[in-house]
């Protein structure tokens, strides 16, 4: 009993690379787990991993290549990262869900524009915000996910239950520019726009699409089942505090956090039509 009970659970991540599986990755290795990761080897440099994690290297979309890389490793739990809907999850054995809401990490701002938009706060171009900046967001650093998730691994009581794992802050979007603002030492000019223009200023853009289907609302949640099941999970990174860490992150790797052509030209582009139509409501305010 004691040799079991010493013995480290062993896990593979599916994904464990990426913005929020890294960190689980990280903090797993940390409690003492034994853990391999499958991905296809693309994302390693942006996010390093602690030494004794077993890269495997296989497309989840191709059953042989994944049976290959897996070879004939047993694992107590496996955390899936790549699947997103009931569709997804292969049926016929235990499963429990845990549902993210929106996750970065110190590598992956959560404004929509990412890196492009922080440059544009820096150096004082306007930054486009959607509705009137009010609505109410959760954000949550990988890190605080990561308590939660690592915390169910190997506890039988958590399969077939569904948990929502958010941190507890919840900001309107002007807080979220603006604390991203006063780390980087500067005022935000906030310019905002009405959700329902996005897509039509910028049909095809990814945002578009999130601004009017996702982001646009409030989003709060009960985090009261993820508390109770892991009784450790206690959100530390307020966003002030990963603000300040993003922000050093940007300084200490300039070739992966800098402005994108094309996002730019995107966010230029709402900025440009928000005056063209303030322009054409003041000419109506005055007729
Ligand atoms: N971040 C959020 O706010 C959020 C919110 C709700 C739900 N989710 C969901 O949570 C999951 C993880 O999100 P994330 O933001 O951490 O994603 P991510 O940063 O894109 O990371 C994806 C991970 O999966 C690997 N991967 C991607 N495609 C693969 C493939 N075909 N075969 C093998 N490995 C593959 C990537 O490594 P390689 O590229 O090297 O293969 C990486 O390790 C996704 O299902 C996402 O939809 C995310």
């Amino acid at each position: 009993m004691l040799h079991h009970d010493a013995a480290p659970l062993r896990v593979l991540y599916l994904g464990g690379s990426g913005t929020i599986s890294a960190s689980c990755v990280r903090l797993s290795v940390e409690t003492g787990m034994r853990v391999a990761m499958l991905n296809r080897g693309r994302n390693e440099k942006d996010r390093p991993l602690p030494d004794g994690v077993e890269a495997l290297v296989a497309d989840v979309t191709d059953d042989a290549a994944v049976t290959a890389a897996i070879g004939d490793r047993t694992f107590d739990a496996v955390v899936n990262f790549l699947s997103y809907d009931a569709a997804d999850a292969r049926r016929g054995f235990p499963l429990t869900v845990v549902r993210p809401s929106h996750t970065y990490d110190d590598a992956n701002p959560p404004l929509p524009g990412g890196w492009t938009v922080v440059d544009r706060i820096a150096r004082g171009a306007e930054v486009p915000v959607h509705g009137d900046g009010t609505s109410l967001w959760t954000l949550t650093h990988a890190e605080d996910f990561a308590q939660g998730l690592v915390g169910l691994l190997g506890n039988p009581r958590a399969i077939g239950e569904t948990f929502t794992i958010t941190g507890s802050d919840v900001y309107t979007w002007d807080q979220i520019y603006t604390i991203v603002a006063e780390a980087l030492g500067v005022a935000p000019r906030l310019v905002h726009v009405a959700s329902e223009l996005y897509p039509v200023v910028a049909p095809g853009w990814f945002w578009s699409g999130e601004v009017l289907g996702d982001i646009g609302h409030s989003a709060v949640f009960d985090t009261t089942k993820i508390r109770t099941f892991v009784p450790g999970f206690a959100p530390r990174l307020t966003f002030h505090r990963a603000a300040s860490r993003m922000v050093a992150w940007r300084r200490d790797h300039p070739d992966t956090t800098t402005a994108d052509a094309a996002t730019e030209a995107v966010l230029d582009r709402i900025v440009g039509a928000y005056h063209a139509a303030r322009e054409v409501y003041r000419a109506w305010g005055a007729s």
